[in-house]
């Protein structure tokens, strides 16, 4: 067990239900990288009658939580669907409390990312962001990069088909500014111009809320992830869910599309014996 999970462990009552859970976790099989879709917000405002924007702001207190947990059980990254090409379709206000939440979240947890030695990073079409919020972004993310641990990841004004495009675009600017004629363009080639370039792929995805899609999120690294859907909306998604998510993921037998680890059945044995001559 990681000296930082051991750190998690004594900090929970002993006994009680997260200490239970943690000390479940087999440390040998913890994901690297793990992404959600933080969904629900709106439903978890609605059924307490309140705006649409309490629940974003209930919502933060789920980052903060996931984050502080993820970075302690020794993830290497987590990334967080914060906000998509498509939610600028949202009303004016709604759009405009998210960026005002996201930069008093850079503000107020600073330093509790700096205590739990997260490396923040972000990523989608960030130029189409108020210069305020990509301001407070970058300043964030310069300054906790020497930080070693989790690497925090901010999918913003982010979209899976858009991220390949780009990435496909990037490769061929590679070439033409080199005066090369293009080759045949390979898997590496896109993998490593995508946003999430030299980071492991995603082995499990966490969906809040109950929907069964992945609304444009991590297209192409989610090709093998492990998927995770709970009804739990994502304001009320904290330590205790993340944790059942990952009991969840460690019971997954992982084949990427191989035969996995389970030995073969006797048919299958009969198949490989050669016949006595
Ligand atoms: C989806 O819920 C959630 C979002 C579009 C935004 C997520 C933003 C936050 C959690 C807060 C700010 C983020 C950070 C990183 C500080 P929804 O509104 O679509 O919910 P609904 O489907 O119930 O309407």
């Amino acid at each position: 067990m990681k000296t930082s999970m051991l750190d998690l462990l004594s900090a929970l009552p002993p006994g009680g239900e997260e200490w239970r859970l943690v000390s479940s976790l087999d440390p040998e099989r913890m994901p690297r990288h793990v992404a959600v879709i933080m969904d629900g917000n709106g439903r978890w405002a609605q059924r307490r009658r309140l705006p649409r924007v309490a629940g974003h702001r209930a919502g933060v207190s789920s980052v903060r939580e996931i984050t502080e947990t993820s970075a302690r059980l020794g993830l290497d990254a987590l990334t967080l669907y914060a906000f998509s090409v498509e939610n600028w379709k949202r009303p004016r206000t709604e759009v405009d409390t998210l960026w005002l939440l996201l930069r008093q979240y850079l503000r107020e947890e600073f330093a509790t990312l700096m205590e739990n030695n997260v490396r923040l990073h972000a990523f989608g079409r960030l130029e189409a962001l108020p210069r305020a919020v990509r301001q407070a972004l970058d300043s964030t993310i310069e300054s906790t990069a020497s930080n070693t641990g989790l690497r925090l990841n901010l999918a913003i004004n982010y979209g899976g088909r858009a991220e390949i495009v780009d990435a496909i675009n990037a490769w061929i600017e590679d070439f033409r500014a080199a005066g090369h004629p293009l080759p045949a363009i390979t898997e590496e080639d896109i993998a490593a111009r995508l946003y999430t370039g030299g980071l492991p792929d995603p082995d499990l995805l966490i969906r809040t809320s109950g929907e069964m899609r992945v609304s444009n999120f991590l297209l192409w690294q989610i090709a093998y992830a492990e998927l995770h859907v709970t009804d739990t909306l994502w304001p009320d998604f904290r330590r205790a869910n993340l944790l059942h998510a990952i009991l969840d993921y460690q019971t997954r037998d992982r084949r990427f599309g191989g035969l996995g680890a389970e030995p073969a059945s006797p048919e299958d044995r009969l198949e490989v014996v050669v016949p006595a001559r």
